[in-house]
C-alpha cells in the first residue's frame, strides 16, 4: 500500500452527529444519495439536472469526457437566468422576498423575485441597446448591491459571459481582466459603502481604461453618491438606461456547454488564470449542493452568504444557487464591523436567518473580538453554519458551534475551488456526523482520494487531494489557454485533478485539508502541514489566529516560525510565547514546536482573506516582497517585519 507523504500529527476525536430533531426534518436523511451516485455517477447527476433545472430542450448526452475536457447535458438548451427567476414568478411566487439587502450606513431593501425579474429583463434590453450580444463578455466591477446579481443575470438571460471583478482591485487588475476577455462594456458604480466610507469605483474603472482596447461603453450605478467624472456617449447612469428599458425580454435559449462567465484566480506569481464555467453542469451542481449541503427549506428559510458576490462562493451561494432554488437570502453590503463588531448578529437577528455562511479567517475574527457581541443577539433562528475558504482550526470550529451555533447547528465545512465551481468536500448535515477541522467526506456524485508522490491512493494519512472523476460544475479550461489548464490541473498526477492541496484521511475515512502543499514545511526529513501547527497553535486559549511558516535553517532545513495574534484579553510576554511554544510541543509533538513565536497585531491577507505565508517567509528570509498589490492591507508587513526583527529565535 502507498505511503503518507505529509505526516500526521494533530488527532481530534470529538464528534458531531447530527440530533434527531435535526434529521427529522433534513432534506437529505439517509445515505441513498451516495449510493446511487457510486452505483451510477452519469444517471446520478442526470437526475439531479432533471429534477432541479427547467430546460427548454432535454439533454440527449449526460457526458462526455475526453481527458480533461468534459462537457456535460449535450443537447440540452437552457436559461439561467430563466431557471432564476421565471420559473418562481411563473408559479405563483412572484411574491417571495428573492433579498432583504442591508447596506453599510442602515438603509434597507426588499426585492421579490418579481422586482428582480422585472429589473434584470430591464437591464438585458438596456445591454442590447449598448450593442451587447450573446457570446460577449462583460466585466463587472461593484459593490454588493442588489444591481450587482441584476448585472450578472441580465447578463446570462441574452446569453453574454460575465467577468465579475472584486470590488477592492486596482485599477490595473481591472485592465489585465477586461483586456484578456475583451469585454466590451463594464458595469459599476460611482462608488460603495466600507467601514463607513465610500470606496470609490468609477475612478478606478477611469484610470483602467486607458489602458484597454476592448471597451465601448461604461454603466454607472448611483449608490456612494461621490462625484464621478461622465464621459460623454460612452459613459451612461443606469437609472437613465432603466428609465426607458421595456420589461420584455424573452430569455435566450444557451447550450448547456455555452459560457455563463469568467472568473479570474490571481496567482501569486502568474497572469492571472480566466476559470471558465458552462451552464447546464454548473448550474445543477451548484443548485443541488445548496439545497442539499445547506437543508434548504425554500417555503421557510432566509438563507445567508455573508461572503462578496466577487469570489466563487458569491456567485455560486449568493447568486446562482439559491435563486435556482428559489429560497429567500440576507445580502449584506458593508463590513462586520460597521457600525459595531456585532453588526452581522444583529442582521442574523432582524432578518431571522436560518442557514449563515462564512470563512474562518472571519470566525478567528470574531473570536478575537469576544464571546459578548453575538451574546447581545437571539440567534436563535440558525439551523445550519457553514464555511468556506481555508481549513478551518478545531477551536475556531468549537466556538462557531458554541457562540454563534448554540451547540445546536450541524457545521458544514465546504472544500472546494474557483476551479470547481460548487461543492466538493462536505458533509450532508443530517446524515454525516461532523468532525471539527474536518470537511467530511465528498458529497454524492463527486469522487476523490488522498494520493502520495506517485499518485497512488492512500488509505490513512497525509498526501496530495486528487479528483479522480469529473464533475458537472468543473472548469472547462483557463480562458485563451487550453495548454495551460492541462499542464496546470492534469500534469502532476495523470488522470487526475490535482490543485494544490495536501489532506489527510483518518481511520473513518474522513478528510482533513492541511493547506497547500507548496506551504508544507520540511524540518529534520519531517513534512509538516501548516495547518496541524496552526490548529495547535489556535488551540491555546490565548491565540485568536496563527500563521506557520517554514524558514530556512542551516541545521534542520527549514524550522517552523509561527506568527500570532492574541485574543483580546491577553499581553504578549517572554512567558506566554514560550507556553506557547510548549503547547504546539505537548498537543502534536515535539518536532512540531515552533523555533520561534512572534506575536503580531495583524496578519497579512489576500482580499478573499487567505494568509498570504510566502509573505511570512520572504520577512523571515530578508527577501524582496514583490508584489504586495493583493493583499487586503499593505501596511500590516511593515509591523510585521520590524516585530520580527525584534523576535529572538530560541532554541
Ligand atoms: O486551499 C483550498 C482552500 O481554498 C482554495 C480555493 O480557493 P478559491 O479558489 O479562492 O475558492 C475559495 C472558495 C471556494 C482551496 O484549494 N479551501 C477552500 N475551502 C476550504 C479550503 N481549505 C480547507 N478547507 C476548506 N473548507
Amino acid at each position: 500500500m502507498a505511503e503518507p507523504t505529509i505526516e500526521d500529527y494533530f488527532v481530534e476525536n470529538r464528534t458531531f452527529p447530527p440530533s434527531a430533531a435535526f434529521v427529522e426534518q433534513a432534506v437529505v436523511k439517509d445515505r441513498s444519495l451516495y449510493e446511487e451516485a457510486a452505483a451510477d455517477l452519469e444517471a446520478f447527476w442526470a437526475r439531479q439536472a432533471r429534477e432541479l433545472i427547467s430546460w427548454f430542450d432535454p439533454f440527449d448526452t449526460v457526458l462526455e469526457w475526453e481527458l480533461p475536457f468534459a462537457k456535460w447535458f449535450l443537447g440540452g438548451t437552457l436559461n439561467v437566468s430563466y431557471n432564476c427567476l421565471d420559473r418562481h414568478v411563473e408559479a405563483g411566487r412572484g411574491d417571495k422576498v428573492a433579498f432583504h439587502w442591508e447596506g453599510e450606513p442602515g438603509d434597507t431593501r426588499t426585492i421579490t423575485y418579481a422586482d428582480l425579474l422585472r429589473e434584470v429583463a430591464m437591464f438585458a434590453n438596456a445591454l442590447k441597446g449598448l450593442g451587447v450580444e450573446r457570446g460577449d463578455r462583460v466585466a463587472i466591477y461593484m459593490p454588493m448591491i442588489p444591481e450587482l446579481p441584476v448585472a450578472m443575470l441580465a447578463c446570462t438571460r441574452i446569453g453574454a459571459a460575465h467577468s465579475v471583478i472584486f470590488g477592492g482591485f486596482s485599477p490595473d487588475s481591472i485592465v489585465d481582466r477586461v483586456n484578456d476577455a475583451e469585454c466590451k462594456v463594464i458595469i459599476t458604480a460611482d462608488g460603495g459603502w466600507r467601514r463607513g466610507t465610500v470606496a470609490p469605483l468609477k475612478p478606478n474603472v477611469d484610470a483602467a481604461l486607458p489602458g484597454t482596447h476592448s471597451v465601448q461603453h461604461v454603466v454607472v450605478v448611483r449608490r456612494g453618491e461621490n462625484e464621478v467624472e461622465m464621459v460623454e456617449g460612452r459613459d451612461h447612469w443606469y437609472h437613465d438606461l432603466m428609465a426607458s428599458a421595456s420589461a420584455d425580454c424573452p430569455p435566450e435559449h444557451m447550450g448547456s456547454e455555452d459560457l455563463l462567465y469568467l472568473l479570474y484566480t490571481s496567482g501569486t506569481t502568474a497572469k492571472p488564470k480566466g476559470i471558465m464555467h458552462t451552464t447546464g453542469g454548473y448550474l445543477t451542481q451548484v443548485a443541488f449542493t445548496h439545497k442539499v449541503v445547506f437543508d434548504i427549506h425554500p417555503e421557510t428559510d432566509v438563507y445567508w452568504c455573508a461572503a462578496d458576490v466577487g469570489w466563487v462562493t458569491g456567485h455560486s451561494y449568493i447568486v446562482y444557487g439559491p435563486l435556482t432554488n428559489g429560497v429567500t437570502s440576507v445580502m449584506y453590503e458593508g463590513t462586520p464591523d460597521t457600525p459595531g463588531r456585532d453588526r452581522l448578529w444583529a442582521i442574523a437577528e432582524k432578518y431571522g436567518v436560518t442557514q449563515l455562511y462564512t470563512a474562518p479567517t472571519a470566525i478567528r475574527m470574531f473570536m478575537k473580538w469576544g464571546d459578548e457581541e453575538p451574546a447581545k443577539h437571539d440567534l436563535s433562528s440558525l439551523r445550519v453554519l457553514g464555511t468556506v475558504g481555508e481549513p478551518i482550526n478545531p477551536e475556531a470550529w468549537m466556538w462557531y458551534h458554541e457562540h454563534i451555533g448554540g451547540s445546536r447547528c450541524p457545521i458544514v465545512d465546504t472544500w472546494w475551488q474557483t476551479e470547481t465551481g460548487g461543492h466538493m468536500v462536505t458533509p450532508l448535515p443530517g446524515v454525516i456526523p461532523t468532525k471539527p477541522g474536518s470537511a467530511t467526506i465528498p458529497v454524492p456524485g463527486v469522487f476523490g482520494e488522498v494520493v502520495d508522490d506517485d499518485g497512488k491512493p492512500i488509505e490513512k494519512g497525509g498526501g496530495y487531494w486528487t479528483l479522480s472523476r469529473p464533475w458537472p460544475s468543473m472548469l472547462r479550461g483557463i480562458w485563451g489557454d487550453p495548454e495551460r489548464y492541462r499542464e496546470t490541473y492534469w500534469s502532476r498526477f495523470p488522470g487526475r485533478y490535482f490543485a494544490g492541496d495536501g489532506a489527510k484521511i483518518d481511520d473513518d475515512g474522513y478528510i482533513w485539508f492541511l493547506g497547500r502543499v507548496d506551504d508544507v514545511m520540511n524540518v529534520s526529513g519531517h513534512r509538516i502541514s501548516t495547518t496541524e501547527v496552526e490548529s495547535a497553535l489556535v488551540d491555546h486559549p490565548a491565540v485568536a489566529e496563527a500563521a506557520v511558516v517554514g524558514a530556512t535553517d542551516p541545521l534542520t532545513g527549514q524550522a517552523i516560525v509561527g506568527y500570532v495574534i492574541l485574543r483580546q484579553a491577553y499581553e504578549s510576554s517572554p512567558e506566554l510565547v514560550e507556553e506557547i511554544r510548549q503547547h504546539v510541543a505537548t498537543k502534536i509533538g515535539p518536532t512540531a514546536r515552533p523555533k520561534a513565536v512572534i506575536i503580531v497585531p495583524d496578519l497579512p491577507k489576500t482580499r478573499s482573506g487567505k494568509i498570504m505565508r510566502r509573505l511570512l517567509r520572504d520577512v523571515l528570509e530578508h527577501r524582496d516582497l514583490g508584489d504586495t498589490t493583493t493583499l487586503a492591507d499593505a501596511s500590516v508587513v511593515a509591523e510585521i517585519q520590524t516585530r520580527a526583527t525584534e523576535s529572538p529565535t530560541e532554541d
